[in-house]
C-alpha cells in the first residue's frame, strides 16, 4: 500500500485517460472513446481503492510495471463492457438450429466432429443458449463428439458463465419448456444449468488479440459485439484469424451491428445479414 488510507476521489487528468487508452488498445484492443472518460474515472478509481495506490499515475505506473501484471489484468476487467442476453439476436439461433445443426447432426452420427466456439462470451448466455439449442435440436448430443468452447478475456465473466447461475428475471427469452429441462432452480430462487449440458461446454479465460492456445478447427465460431470495441486493424486481423480456424462450410455469426468488410481474404460468404459462410480454398 502507498498510504493508509486511499482518498475517496483521485484528480485525473487528460493525460491519465490518454494512458488508460493506450493500455486497454495494446493490452486488448479495446478503443476507449473520449465519450468515456467518465465512466473510466470511476472504475479506475475502484481498482485504485482496490490496491491501495495513492493517484491515478501511481496506479498505471504500477500496472505498466512487471510486478503489476496480474492488477493489468484486473484493470481490463474493468474496462470491458459485459452487455448480453440469452438468446440474444435470435435469427442466429434460429438458422443455427434450422440450417446448421440438422446437417452437424448428420456427420455427428456418422462419427464425426463438431467444435463450437463462444469467442466473447461474457457472463455465459450465449454459449449456454448454444448448448440449449444443440441439445433441442440434436438430443442425443451427449453421446456424439460436440463441444462448445467459450472464452472471453475477462476472467471474473468467464467464472460467472461456469457457475451457470441466472436470476429468473434473466430468462426471459429461455422457452418455458427448455428452462424446465435444461435448468434448475436453486436454493436463492436463481436458475443454475443443469448437469447434462454442462458437460458440452468449457470456458476459458482468452484475448482474442493475443496468441490463441489451441489449434483445432470449428464448425461454428460466434463473435459477437466485441469488435465494435476495436479499431478497423484490429478488426480486421481479428476476421481473418477467426475465418482461418473455421471449417469449409463452417460459420461465423457477428453482431447485429457489425460486418466482415475482408470477405474475399478471409475466404467467406455472406448467407444472411451477419452470418458468414466459409468457402472452399
Ligand atoms: C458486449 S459483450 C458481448 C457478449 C456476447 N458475445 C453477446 O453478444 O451477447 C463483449 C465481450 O467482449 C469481451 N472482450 C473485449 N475485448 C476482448 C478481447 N480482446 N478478447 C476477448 N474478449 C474480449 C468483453 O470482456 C465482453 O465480455
Amino acid at each position: 500500500m502507498d498510504q493508509a488510507v486511499a482518498p475517496s476521489s483521485f484528480s485525473y487528468s487528460d493525460a491519465d485517460f490518454r494512458r488508460v487508452q493506450e493500455i486497454a488498445l495494446a493490452e486488448a484492443g479495446i478503443s476507449l472513446p473520449v465519450s468515456k472518460r467518465n465512466l473510466v474515472f470511476s472504475r479506475v478509481s475502484r481498482r485504485i481503492r482496490t490496491t491501495g495506490k495513492a493517484s491515478f499515475k501511481a496506479y498505471l505506473d504500477y500496472v505498466c510495471s512487471p510486478e503489476g501484471h496480474t492488477e493489468l489484468q484486473e484493470l481490463i476487467c474493468v474496462l470491458t463492457t459485459n452487455v448480453t442476453q440469452f438468446f440474444r439476436e435470435k435469427g442466429h439461433f434460429d438458422h443455427l438450429e434450422t440450417n446448421v445443426l440438422p446437417v452437424l447432426a448428420q456427420h455427428l452420427r456418422a462419427g464425426g466432429r463438431c467444435r463450437m466456439w463462444s469467442a466473447a462470451c461474457s457472463t455465459g448466455q450465449e454459449p449456454w443458449s448454444m448448448a440449449m439449442s444443440v441439445m433441442a435440436k440434436i438430443p442425443d448430443a451427449l453421446r456424439l463428439d460436440i463441444k462448445i468452447l467459450a472464452t472471453d478475456i475477462n476472467h471474473v465473466v468467464v467464472e460467472n458463465g461456469r457457475v451457470g447461475r441466472y436470476p429468473e428475471e434473466e430468462l426471459k427469452n429461455v422457452p418455458d419448456s427448455w428452462r424446465k429441462q435444461y435448468m434448475q432452480p436453486d436454493v436463492r430462487g436463481e436458475f443454475l444449468m443443469e448437469r447434462d449440458i454442462r458437460r458440452l461446454v468449457t470456458f476459458r479465460p482468452l484475448n482474442l488479440n493475443r496468441t490463441w492456445p489451441f489449434q483445432g478447427q470449428f464448425d461454428v465460431i460466434f463473435c459477437r459485439n466485441v469488435v465494435i470495441y476495436f479499431d478497423d486493424e484490429t478488426r480486421n486481423a481479428l476476421w481473418k484469424r477467426l475465418a482461418e480456424r473455421l471449417v469449409p462450410g463452417g460459420f461465423l455469426y457477428v453482431g447485429h451491428s457489425e460486418r466482415v468488410e475482408c470477405m474475399k481474404e478471409c475466404h467467406l460468404e455472406s448467407v444472411a445479414p451477419t452470418i458468414y459462410m466459409k468457402k472452399d480454398c
